[in-house]
């Protein structure tokens, strides 16, 4: 029988995109286009979208013949006091913008069907330690774990053969990609750039709860960062020095400083004088919000002074 014949269990909701809600449903599609050889590209998101997540969809469809995007806004990443009630949710207009991004099927899952055993008594997966303890991690401890759970059900639930996730969330990016490697899922991850407004300011669910004034104030983080980056790159510079005049700057703009830090792209760890791959990463809060930005640093071989 034809899949689309089944109007009880699967809709389409707008367009030609498809939409599930229980894994029953997803599996039904999901093997329907394996047996016809079809690759399946997932898009992972929280919901509330904007051109950020547009683009990782835009990528996907690069890279697979179908794709997925979830929405599933995921209680585990939440901690306390970081209010997941207060999380914007747009299904309406989020439906509409993925099917014209080419989303093919936009998975929508309650709580029961990622987590069928409860919250209390899930099984929950241990983000990797050195890259999770870090930075966000010290900030918002259990984050990460949160959000590799999830992240682990919906690549169980889906097999997608790549995975598409954004820089503007690097940390997470580089947690994500090592479970894959520790796990041996075998699904590529496939990061794309951060996309961002005319004044620089990455974009964010978050950059909604921004009044006027704050999104003018929100723009000196890439600003700093950016002109930051660019003396990073110097050769024979002290990034210590670069991260304290930063914090310095942030601070003259009202942004209140959580951290900002240079690391090395690959691990976070702290950089030696011969590592060229560096990433600057802050997180501020404006007004009450929480901003976190990071960016590339192309570093000038430091030997030889
Ligand atoms: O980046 C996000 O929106 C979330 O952390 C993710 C990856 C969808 C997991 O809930």
């Amino acid at each position: 029988m034809c899949l689309m014949s089944d109007q009880a269990v699967f809709r389409r909701k707008s367009m030609s995109m498809l939409e599930a809600e229980t894994r029953q449903e997803l599996h039904k599609y999901c093997r329907s286009w394996r047996r016809n050889g079809q690759r399946i590209a997932l898009v992972p998101t929280m919901g509330n979208l904007h051109a950020g997540h547009l683009a990782l969809v835009k990528a996907a469809r690069g890279l697979a013949d179908r794709v997925i995007s979830s929405i599933y806004v995921n209680p585990t990443q939440f901690g306390k006091g970081e209010d997941i009630e207060r999380y914007p949710r747009t299904l309406e207009a989020d439906r509409l913008a993925l099917a014209q991004a080419g989303c093919d099927l936009l998975f929508v899952p309650d709580i029961e069907t990622i987590y069928p055993f409860g919250l209390e008594n899930a099984v929950m997966i241990g983000a990797a330690p050195d890259l999770s303890s870090t930075l966000e991690g010290q900030f918002r401890p259990g984050h990460f774990d949160g959000v590799v759970t999830v992240v682990a059900r919906l690549f169980n639930l889906v097999s997608p053969d790549v995975a598409v996730f954004g820089e503007k969330d690097y940390q997470q990016l580089l947690i994500i990609q090592r479970m894959v490697d520790d796990l041996a899922y075998r699904i590529r991850i496939h990061a794309v750039p951060t996309v961002r407004e005319h004044s620089g300011l990455a974009l964010s669910s978050r950059n909604s709860y921004l009044d006027k004034s704050q999104l003018e104030t929100a723009q000196y983080l890439q600003a700093v960062l950016r002109d930051t980056a660019t003396r990073a790159g110097e050769a024979g510079v002290e990034l210590s020095v670069l991260e304290a005049q930063a914090a310095i700057q942030l601070r003259e703009h009202q942004l209140a400083v959580e951290y900002v830090s240079i690391r090395r792209a690959q691990d976070l760890a702290t950089p030696n004088d011969n590592d060229q791959d560096l990433r600057i990463l802050a997180a501020v809060r404006c007004g009450k919000t929480r901003l976190i930005d990071n960016l590339k640093i192309n570093r000038a071989c430091n030997s030889g002074g």
